[in-house]
């Protein structure tokens, strides 16, 4: 071998592995440009090195000269390569992820307004010495109108103003049919046919009626049925507890108001309103228990009385969190939902 060509050689190698080494995109890639030019049993440079011995003995200094320089540059070369392969890896990963930073917030469920105003009411009642009690959301014509007094043919029992049970043996309205309850007064009912009083229970739940849905209408609503029956039980004690009641939830200077009204289910009856931030605004019906309604869960009207309530729970959250339209509270929309 010539000095010319042994020189010649080196200039090829290092031309080819300057390309080879713009090439690298890979991990791999970088590893077999190193092992294929600097691999240092096999590798192209390592293969004109071993020429060097053929050469003359005054060739050798400008051989061997030439030699390293290519071999600092093929070095050179590798180094930058491996940057590069690093800084393109990094633009697209992002920066080492740091244990340090916090994490990623979960989004924590939370508590339906309803709910947490329906826990916050049984709580109020719950210091009155008031126990809840439950009932089934189906239920028959005897809990939701026969035993509370409403006749057969009151409007109330409208297969149109109710959401009966499309069953298949029943006509809508017969004694035998089913709907959804449209008042938690079935709830008094059920409590009194199953006990002796003294009673004193709240039931809060959902009621269903037939209303096309504006902001303060919806077919699905709740309320807060209340029921106290002893010996002696008045008009004074029914009002004292829903003042308690209101100056707990909406504020000390709420103010209580009684309307003449009637229900089947209780004699006298009232509407009750709520005087708050000088407005009167009714929360819902009362009265004392009609005699009627206790003779029909077998209770002497002679010995005991009672007074029976019954408040809308939108309408108290509404109030006291002033929102204006019940239909955002069953739209699932979180924007509004995560602000309670
Ligand atoms: N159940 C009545 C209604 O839904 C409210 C009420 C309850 C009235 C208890 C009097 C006594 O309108």
């Amino acid at each position: 071998m010539s000095l010319a060509d042994f020189l010649s050689s080196l200039q090829s190698l290092q031309d080819e592995a300057s390309e080879a080494f713009a090439k690298v995109s890979s991990q791999q890639s970088l590893e077999d440009a190193r092992v294929r030019f600097l691999g240092a049993k096999n590798g192209a440079l390592r293969q004109i090195q071993k020429q060097l011995g053929k050469l003359d003995k005054d060739e050798k200094p400008q051989a061997g000269q030439k030699l390293n320089e290519v071999k600092r540059s093929l070095s050179a070369g590798l180094e930058r390569a491996t940057e590069a392969l690093a800084d393109a890896q990094s633009a697209t990963t992002g920066p080492p992820a740091d244990p340090t930073l916090p994490g990623e917030p979960l989004r924590l469920g939370h508590i339906h307004p309803i709910t947490q105003t329906m826990d916050h009411l049984k709580e109020i009642m719950g210091r009155m010495g008031f126990e809840t009690a439950e009932g089934p959301e189906v239920e028959d014509p005897w809990h939701n109108f026969v035993a509370l007094n409403i006749p057969e043919d009151h409007p109330a029992r409208d297969p149109l103003d109710n959401f009966y049970l499309a069953t298949a043996d029943a006509v809508a309205g017969e004694a035998d049919s089913q709907l959804m309850r449209s008042q938690t007064s079935t709830v008094q009912i059920r409590v009194m046919e199953n006990r002796q009083p003294p009673i004193r229970i709240v039931s809060l739940g959902r009621v269903y009626r037939p209303d096309a849905p504006d902001a303060t209408h919806f077919p699905m609503f709740h309320q807060m049925e209340g029921l106290m029956v002893d010996r002696q039980v008045t008009m004074a004690n029914l009002k004292t507890v829903l003042r308690v009641f209101a100056n707990n939830y909406l504020g000390s200077d709420v103010q209580i108001r009684f309307r003449p009204s009637f229900f089947p289910f209780t004699e006298p009856s009232v509407e009750v309103d709520f005087l708050w931030n000088d407005q009167w605004i009714e929360f819902g019906g009362a009265g004392m228990v009609d005699p009627a309604v206790l003779s029909a869960v077998g209770y002497d009207p002679e010995t005991v009385s009672g007074f029976a309530f019954g408040l809308g729970v939108e309408r108290l959250c509404m109030r006291r969190h002033n929102i204006t339209d019940i239909r955002d509270l069953y739209s699932g929309d979180m924007r509004f939902l995560s602000q309670f």
